[in-house]
């Protein structure tokens, strides 16, 4: 059998479990083509913490980080939600704990805390409100507040400080993405022009500000999706993790779609893969738990923030 049948066979598989068991699998865009292939729903962060709560199943997989798979779960009290590897972390949120949180509020006590959805629950249940990339901008927008502490993400943090004219403090000073500071760099963002010259260049917030300027549009993993379809012109780079390209190229087959750099690999993401989601629905482990009051507790934030940015 060579590679490709067995796939096919792996994904047949994992298709037959989820009638069985009632699953449905929410992949996030950074996953393999495969995962992405075999999945329910494949979105953004914001899309995917929607389609958890909306979702007609008893069972849903996650095929992303823990922190997202963490935000299916509170959101959903009476589905189990199994992450197929527990230990695919997002390092980002390693940056802020609840100590800083808390140190930070009681520096500045009147200013709202506003944590990226990219961080651990420890960190999330001392927050006032969580945002994804794609709603952070609207939220703080609309806070009646001048000043925001917001963290994990110092990119991020100055992304939105630019469009909103706020003072926007990050939490910590200096937390990032390795895949996004390092492999979205200024240098792989001019070769990759240099040889597509006529492309437009969409990038993530979480990459340096001055490698958000040089680029044509700024915005979450779906909303570079959408801006593709509405960007005049044929070639597109996207400067973000390498597999948001297969999803573009997937829906504006087409246009051409590159990666800014190929190379730009969350290496937790791709953890995931159709063994061990296949495992998980047979196993029904790794499942993921949370306790009680915590989960109340961050699902009140959770709720208050979707709700604002509705
Ligand atoms: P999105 O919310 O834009 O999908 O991003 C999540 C993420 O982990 C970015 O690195
Ligand atoms: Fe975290 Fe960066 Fe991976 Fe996104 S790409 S999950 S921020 S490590």
């Amino acid at each position: 059998m060579d590679n490709e049948d067995y796939v096919e066979r792996l994904k047949k598989k994992v298709r037959m479990l989820c009638e069985k068991h009632r699953a449905v699998i929410l992949a996030h865009n950074y996953q393999s083509p495969e995962v992405q292939d075999v999945a329910d729903y494949v979105g953004d962060s914001l899309e995917l913490a929607r389609k958890a709560v909306d979702v007609d199943a008893d069972v849903i997989v996650f095929a992303g980080v823990s922190f997202m798979a963490e935000v299916a779960a509170v959101l959903n009290e009476n589905k189990t939600v199994l992450h197929p590897v527990s230990d695919a972390r997002c390092p980002l949120a390693d940056f802020l704990d609840a100590q800083t949180v808390k140190k930070f509020r009681r520096k500045y006590p009147r200013a709202p805390f506003v944590v990226y959805v990219n961080s651990y629950a420890e960190a999330k249940a001392y927050a006032d409100y969580i945002v994804t990339s794609a709603s952070a901008l609207k939220l703080i927008s609309e806070l009646d507040a001048e000043t925001i502490l917001f963290g994990p993400d110092k990119n991020l943090a100055s992304y939105v400080a630019k469009k909103t004219d706020k003072e926007i403090i990050p939490v910590p000073p200096r937390g990032y993405c390795y895949v996004h500071e390092y492999l979205i760099t200024r240098y792989h963002i001019e070769k990759a022009r240099d040889e597509k010259p006529t492309a437009k260049i969409l990038v993530h917030p979480e990459v340096l500000p001055e490698n958000q300027e040089i680029a044509d549009f700024v915005g979450s993993t779906s909303q570079m999706l959408r801006a593709i379809g509405e960007l005049d012109g044929d070639t597109f780079l996207i400067g973000t993790e390498e597999a948001l390209s297969y999803r573009a190229r997937r829906i504006y087959p087409d246009k051409m779609i590159f990666p800014v750099n190929p190379r730009a690999i969350c290496a937790d993401m791709k953890k995931i893969n159709l063994l061990n989601i296949m495992r998980s629905l047979e196993t029904f482990k790794p499942r993921v738990f949370l306790e009680k009051e915590m989960t109340e507790k961050i699902r009140f934030i959770l709720e208050r923030s979707l709700e604002m940015v509705r």
